[in-house]
């Protein structure tokens, strides 16, 4: 039998990343040298929009009981079309085949905490892909199901990029933190000098989530463009303290992760109809953008102090209402995006899924079980040829 035989020079890998805001797929392509894992360079990075029904059907899935004909149906549907953004990608802008494509999947559900399921305890989370699949329509090894391995452990099979980010941006002169804010926001606190096993990496709560849900359900738009809707809005002060009242999240200790099965609308409504009047949508969503940094923010004051370097990533980037309120709740501190790193911050992700195909397939550990909470280090990920 043939056995795919990797070594460390040279590889070329393709990053693939969906994540909760369901706004497209993102692809990395990454040529890594093989002298150190710090030392790789991207070939170029590029967005695919998704058909706006997946983000329809993944929203459904977190509230309504969805026919497992329809999930089985959606696994496939997805490898479709990762297959032909990542075919098009290939064909379009790389010179040299690439020697594996690794894929995040679509998240349609996350439970990391286990709970009763007829006899045992389970934890589980479900990205939806079959690379099985995928691998035959573009035609590459595939490595996927990042999650799973950590999850056995006893992890949270999340935050998985802070391996990524020790290796970015890690310093002997400097403590940074990294802070992604997706659909849901997380942090990696890489202290100076620090050993893989002193990080601190977790998702801390909302990200783009309840702007956009609240944008869609008021607006009827996918987000608020540059966070001009909520910039026109007042601060209102009473759903602020509801929401930071009503947000249990916040109280859990870290290692920790969530998802759109918590930051939704029902968190969302939860604290508005605590208040007995109406309150302006535009002043809602100026409360949820100022109530989204703030808990950014607490949560990296937590674990840092004003010498620690921000650098920020993901889409919420581009909310400059978010980024203001974001600024003034860290007034103290500096904060740079990952492109003063020559890391894109819209790719951010899609890098570093490349950077944990890599490791894959190297047979490195991918986990940081400080960051998870596994009970040890492992090799993550399933290989499809
Ligand atoms: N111009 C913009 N103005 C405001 N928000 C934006 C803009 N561009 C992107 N976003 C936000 O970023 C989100 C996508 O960020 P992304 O990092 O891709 O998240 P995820 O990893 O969850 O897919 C969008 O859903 C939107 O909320
Ligand atoms: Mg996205």
């Amino acid at each position: 039998m043939k056995k795919i035989n990797f070594s460390w020079n040279n590889r070329i890998g393709i990053g693939v990343m969906t994540g909760t805001s369901c706004d497209g797929i993102d692809i990395s392509a990454v040529q890594f040298s093989g002298n150190s894992l710090s030392e790789f360079n991207v070939i170029i990075s590029k967005s695919y929009p998704y058909p706006p029904e997946i983000k329809v059907f993944v929203n459904k899935c977190l509230t309504e009981n969805v026919p497992i004909g329809d999930l089985s149906q959606f696994n496939y549907y997805i490898s479709l079309v990762y297959g032909q953004s990542i075919n098009q990608f290939i064909e379009q802008y790389l010179r040299l085949k690439p020697d594996f494509v690794a894929v995040h999947g679509q998240t349609i559900w996350h439970q990391p905490l286990s709970s009763d399921f007829f006899d045992k305890k389970v934890a589980s989370t479900y990205q939806s892909i079959n690379i099985s699949a995928l691998a035959k329509i573009i035609g590459l090894p595939v490595v996927g199901d990042f999650r799973a391995g950590d999850i056995a452990l006893g992890g949270q099979g999340a935050p998985l990029v802070p391996i990524f980010d020790y290796y970015t941006f890690r310093s002997d002169k400097k403590s940074r933190v990294c802070v992604n804010i997706g659909g849901i926001s997380n942090v990696s606190v890489i202290p100076k000098k620090c050993n893989l096993n002193e990080i601190i990496a977790y998702d801390c709560g909302p990200g783009n989530a309840l702007i956009d849900f609240f944008t869609t359900e008021h607006f009827n738009k996918e987000y608020d463009e540059n966070g001009e809707i909520a910039r026109s809005g007042l601060f209102n002060k009473e759903l602020f303290y509801n929401l930071i009242e009503n947000d249990i999240y916040q109280q859990i200790q870290p290692p920790k992760s969530t998802g759109k099965e918590y930051y939704n609308n029902k968190f969302i409504h939860d604290s508005i109809n605590l208040i007995p009047h109406l309150v302006n949508p535009k002043d809602v969503l100026n409360t949820l953008t100022h109530y989204t940094a703030y808990t950014i923010a607490n949560n990296i004051k937590k674990y840092t102090d004003s010498s620690c370097e921000i650098i920020i990533s993901g889409g919420g980037i581009h909310n400059q209402f978010l980024i203001d309120c974001l600024a003034n709740y860290l007034r103290q501190y500096t904060i740079n995006s990952t492109e003063q790193y020559g890391i894109n911050p819209d790719y951010k992700e899609s890098i570093a899924f490349a950077f944990l195909g890599y490791l894959f397939l190297n047979e490195e550990n991918g986990n940081i079980p400080s960051a998870t909470g596994a009970n040890k280090e492992t090799i993550l990920g399933t290989l499809a040829i």
